[in-house]
């Protein structure tokens, strides 16, 4: 089922990201030289909002220690790190998403399956720093 993110007219601009309110979670979108994607915006590192990152050779940048994140499939460089992505359209003016592949309301980071594996990979919590 696809429900409204919000307008076209807020879309980020060309090679821009941004984030969206969706329920009870955050979406990131992106636009890769005119190419609407959209995707979690909870990097697997940390934690980092990945809609406040800049686009660079067409992934999304981590604004906290510059994972880079595919926006059409969701993969980072890391093996197996990878968020959901969600199908876009735009249907008179309004920008959808398929909303049923979001995780269930009240889903925490802490909650996604790779977390935990991310988290032991890399070492003790040193969040905030690079
Ligand atoms: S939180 Fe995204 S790269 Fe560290």
């Amino acid at each position: 089922m696809f429900t409204r993110l919000t307008s076209q007219s807020e879309l980020p601009a060309l090679n821009q990201a941004k984030e969206f309110p969706c329920d009870d979670n955050t979406i990131c979108v992106a636009n890769v030289n005119g190419e609407i994607s959209a995707m979690d915006n909870i990097c697997l590192h940390r934690g980092g909002p990945l809609g406040q990152g800049v686009i660079s050779g067409g992934k999304v940048v981590c604004p906290w220690h510059g994972w880079e994140w595919d926006p059409k499939t969701g993969k980072a460089g890391p093996p197996g790190a990878k968020i959901a992505v969600y199908p876009v359209k735009i249907e008179g003016g309004d920008v959808l998403i398929e909303v049923q592949k979001l995780v269930p309301s009240g889903g925490r980071l802490e909650d996604k399956p790779s977390y935990a594996i991310l988290k032991w990979l890399s070492g003790p919590d040193t969040s905030g720093t690079v």
